[in-house]
């Protein structure tokens, strides 16, 4: 069945010119960059897919906010746009701005937990799990079994398995739980969503065991999309309704507002109603990010943020942003192509296992399709798989993931229709070249995050 391109619901005022490389050149590019995506300069890019992080085309009102920014150091007015923004939408009493995702979780994180305490996620993103552990604090992953099947459709593969949690609550003992996190969507998963009757019930669970519940909420707007969508209850409700409901079942939130608040810079941090809890939040982001009233950002960057929190939530553009996720994804249903199914909200994950099955998770599935997407179409993604987990820190062996996935993060606003279409094209064109990809080794790599900086080398 043919999936319609929504139209974009708007026009383009200013552009910015890209330009493809030949061939030749990028094969040149991409070996003089050892093989890691990370190491080639955007300009060698057509299309870069690398992340939706703080990629996002602003719209007309969000610049004209950027020349409204009150850049006063204490009490700017940009400050209290974004207070006022904030409290609407969320419904929380206090709302503190950081400059990034992983600044909200480096501030609020060691205020919850420390050493011998355990947080468990449905499924952390590795900022978030690199700060529970800064913190002293073990990391738990817990998303429902369906997650790890790429083939398996089901609405809500984002979820947190909730009568596992209570396992792992009952067997650590809940005064060892120091935070249970909900990431919404679930990056990690493929941007899957979470339902509302997950987020209830783990908040329930949170409750009866007296268990703190912080929502990482990078992907919050998309997430309500995908439950007005796909559960019954919500087909009538406004998202804005629906946003609110959803951070009723938390009692704080840290957010990279780099995604769906549509902006290049910035984060937020949200606590309910802990008057005590957020004083010492502001503690903490005037030592690490800045003064309370602009936390790291320019009065510019509130500005801006101030209005695409709204501009995140506005139906027609979720339509749209949608829209474009599952265009692209019937597009390879009909080619065959297989990915994490039914389509995120941000990203097509492709399996490149099943893409490419000769290639061996030693020899990196994942890392050879994003290789090749750039050889044959100058197109940026990135390995979410075993060469992106890296290796067991106690052998040292090469640890094997549960997934082999190309991600193509797709920027807000960003491509259009026909760059959609190229994406397609690229990946049937690699399907039937698939024998002739290699594999990869790693000929250096340093001891940590290595996928951002290591060498490679194709195997013969
Ligand atoms: N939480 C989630 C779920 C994220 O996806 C990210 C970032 C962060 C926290 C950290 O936010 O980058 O603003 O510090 N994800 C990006 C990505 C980088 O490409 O998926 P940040």
């Amino acid at each position: 069945m043919e999936t319609k391109y929504i139209p974009e619901p708007f026009r383009i005022k200013m552009v910015e010119t890209i330009k493809i490389l030949s061939r030749e050149e990028r094969i040149k590019k991409i070996k003089d960059a050892n093989y890691n995506l990370f190491n080639l300069r955007a300009e060698d890019v057509y299309i870069d897919l690398l992340t939706d992080s703080g990629t996002n085309a602003m719209s007309s009102k969000q610049w004209a906010g950027v020349m409204e920014g009150d850049e006063a150091y204490a009490g700017a007015k940009s400050y209290f746009k974004l207070l006022e923004a904030g409290k609407d939408i969320f419904g929380y009493e206090f709302i503190q701005p950081v400059h990034q995702g992983r600044a909200a979780e480096k501030v609020l994180f060691p205020l919850l937990m420390g050493p011998g305490k355990i947080a468990i996620s449905n499924m952390f993103f590795d900022t978030t799990r690199a700060h529970v552990e800064i913190a002293g604090a073990r990391a738990v992953d817990c998303v429902v079994p369906e997650a790890k099947d790429p083939s398996k459709r089901a609405p809500f593969k984002g979820n947190m398995d909730t009568e596992r949690l209570e396992k792992l609550i009952e067997e650590h003992g809940p005064e060892n739980i120091a935070l249970i996190v909900m990431t919404i969507t679930n990056n990690s998963a493929g941007g899957q969503p979470v339902s509302m009757a997950n987020l209830k019930k783990v908040y329930e669970i949170g409750k009866k065991y007296g268990i703190t519940v912080n929502i990482d909420a990078a992907r919050f707007a998309e997430n309500a999309y995908f439950i007005k969508k796909r559960e019954e209850a919500y087909a009538d409700k406004s998202i804005k309704e629906i946003v609110s409901e959803i951070f009723s079942y938390a009692d704080s939130f840290t957010m990279s507002a780099k995604k769906d608040a549509i902006v290049n810079m910035g984060g937020l941090i949200g606590i309910k109603d802990d008057a005590e809890l957020y004083q010492k939040v502001k503690g903490n982001t005037i030592s690490f990010e800045g003064f309370v009233t602009y936390g790291g950002l320019s009065g510019r960057d509130l500005e801006s943020l101030s209005i695409g929190l709204y501009e995140g939530i506005d139906e027609d553009y979720l339509n749209y942003r949608i829209g474009q996720m599952e265009y692209f994804a019937a597009k390879l249903d009909s080619a065959g192509i297989a990915y994490q199914a039914p389509v995120g909200g941000h990203g097509l994950f492709i399996d490149a296992a099943a893409l490419l099955p000769h290639i061996d998770y030693r020899e990196f599935p994942g890392q050879a399709l994003a290789i090749q997407l750039y050889i044959e179409a100058g197109i940026r993604t990135c390995d979410i798989g075993s060469y992106m987990l890296g290796n067991d820190p106690d052998t040292g062996k090469q640890l094997k993931s549960d997934f082999e996935f190309t991600r193509f993060a797709i920027p807000r606003r960003v491509y259009t229709q026909s760059h959609i279409d190229i994406m397609v094209d690229s990946l049937i064109k690699i399907k039937e070249m698939a024998n002739e990809v290699p594999g990869y080794k790693i000929i250096w790599e340093p001891p940590i995050l290595r996928h951002f900086q290591a060498y490679l080398e194709p195997i013969e």
